[in-house]
């Protein structure tokens, strides 16, 4: 492999020792200021909020309790108090590497101080080593383009699709994200109230999570459960049907796998019924795997969206998949092709950035996976002992990196299970409670926690102690 960023002389094995990183100031104590009390950050809000709507730049990160982050290295975060957190949450999941990582930093640094800059004309030739690394490493991989952000890219995925196969029905999955536009911008955690009891084979309401979705857009789109082949079939009986999105593991909703078989049927009915199948692999795409978690699961999807965990936190989105397809950019006919532009599409330093990650992810034949995986397991094993000593009904779902824990006696095998019988309270006052005692789970219930490169066993020792203490302060 040639990978021609030049790094500034930082020797390899410094990398690959940021696989397990020293804990610089674990002796400083967890807490520098009082832990649960955040008067800078609502300081910080107050200031926002005069000037950014809700004071936050993005409205998911729009939670209680309001703090203000200023700083992350490795496994940590800081809030602007000075309080340190063992962080799970990952800003969503991007930093598989950790925060900072000192692989990725020295390759942006060194893009910088080459002079690489966003030309906006012409090609580059890293970005052309980057297309070249994942279509290496992705069996979906074909023929690659780059956005910057996962929205982007299933958006175009969805446009691509529909340009291909000239019909404009799409089927979405209840329970998954993918992205703020309107294609997606529904059926997420919605009240079962609105959709009502579980069906199949049928489809949902489109219910939106954003206003200002037209009521026309809305016909096109046909949100099912996942886990329920029946249901695709019977929406692709009834439309012409485009695409099939879905995340291959709900990573929204905690971790909801696909059973044994579900891929496979969703590959079998796209290639009956000619959708095309898009895999949003945004969540999944390098945290379980180079390739994707397609890869693992062996069904190639016909396109397949990547972001978050591939540039290790910089904004860099790839879509990728059946040269075919993808060639729709570049259609010899004006009336067939697809727009594809961006002013910040392949910017050198999230370029950088995911090359330099592709690069820390392979090292020493996958030590990052092989150190995460420990952790997972660790972590899973003790916090299911920790449930059963409390005689408590719940489950922890894991894969790899990526886990979270369930009050109700079963894995949930889609939204409609997750509604009915996970304790949505507890699961939040446990978070709460944690994030007081300095771990960071995001407050909110069923959201997924991530393991990276830099969290080590004496994170998930503390983590777990954590874990016990608040559970059964809070089951008492
Ligand atoms: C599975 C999945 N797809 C798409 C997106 C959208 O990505 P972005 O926030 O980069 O637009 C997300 C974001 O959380 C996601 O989890």
């Amino acid at each position: 492999m040639t990978i021609k960023i030049k790094k500034s002389g930082k020797p390899l094995d410094g990398h690959v020792a940021a696989v397990t990183p020293p804990i610089p100031d674990k002796s400083a104590a967890a807490n520098v200021g009082e832990q649960g009390v955040y008067p800078k950050s609502a300081a910080i809000f107050r200031h926002n909020r005069r000037f950014i709507p809700g004071g936050v730049a993005s409205l998911n990160r729009a939670v209680q309790p309001e703090i203000a982050f200023s700083r992350g290295q490795g496994a940590y975060i800081w809030d602007a108090e000075g309080n340190r957190y063992i962080d799970y949450h990952a800003a969503f999941a991007p930093h598989f590497l950790g925060h900072n990582d000192a692989y990725v930093t020295d390759a942006v640094m060194s893009v910088l101080r080459s002079e690489a800059s966003l030309y906006g004309s012409g090609t580059t030739e890293l970005e052309g080593q980057l297309a070249e690394l994942i279509c290496r490493h992705v069996p979906a991989a074909e023929s690659v383009q780059f956005l910057n952000t996962g929205s982007e890219a299933t958006c175009q995925a969805i446009r691509l699709a529909r340009a291909a196969t000239q019909r404009d029905h799409i089927i979405v999955i209840q329970g998954g994200y993918n992205g703020w536009h309107n294609d997606v911008a529904c059926n997420l955690m919605t009240p079962l109230d609105a959709i009502g009891p579980r069906l199949s084979p049928g489809e949902y309401p489109y219910f939106p999570i954003s206003a200002g979705i037209p009521q026309e857009h809305r016909q096109l789109v046909h949100p099912v459960n996942f886990n329920d082949l029946p249901s695709v079939e019977h929406v692709c009986l009834k439309y012409p049907t485009a695409a099939l999105i879905t995340e291959p593991i709900l990573q929204n909703i905690g971790i909801i796998k696909p059973e044994p078989g579900y891929l496979e049927g969703l590959r079998e009915l796209a290639d009956r019924f000619h959708f095309i199948l898009i895999l949003d692999e945004v969540k999944t795409g390098f945290r379980h795997g180079i390739g994707g978690y397609s890869r693992i699961a062996g069904v190639t999807p016909d396109l397949v969206v990547f972001g978050k965990a591939v540039a290790n936190g910089y904004p860099i989105a790839i879509l990728a998949g059946k040269k075919v397809l993808m060639d729709f950019f570049v259609h010899p006919e004006p009336s067939k092709r697809v727009l594809l532009a961006g002013t910040y599409n392949a910017h050198p330093v999230p370029t950088a950035a995911a090359i330099a990650t592709v690069e820390r992810l392979l090292m020493n034949g996958g030590e990052v996976y092989r150190h995460v995986e420990a952790l997972g397991q660790k972590i899973q094993h003790r916090l299911e002992e920790i449930l059963a000593a409390l005689d408590l009904s719940g489950v922890v779902a894991r894969q790899g990196s990526a886990f979270c824990v369930y009050f109700m006696d079963h894995h949930p095998r889609d939204w409609h299970d997750l509604a009915a019988n996970h304790d949505f309270a507890l699961d939040h006052k446990l978070r709460l409670a944690l994030i007081r005692g300095g771990v960071y789970f995001f407050p909110l219930a069923v959201k997924q926690c991530s393991i990276s490169a830099a969290h080590t066993e004496e994170d998930v020792e503390f983590t777990v102690e954590q874990f016990e203490d608040e559970l059964a302060a809070l089951v008492k």
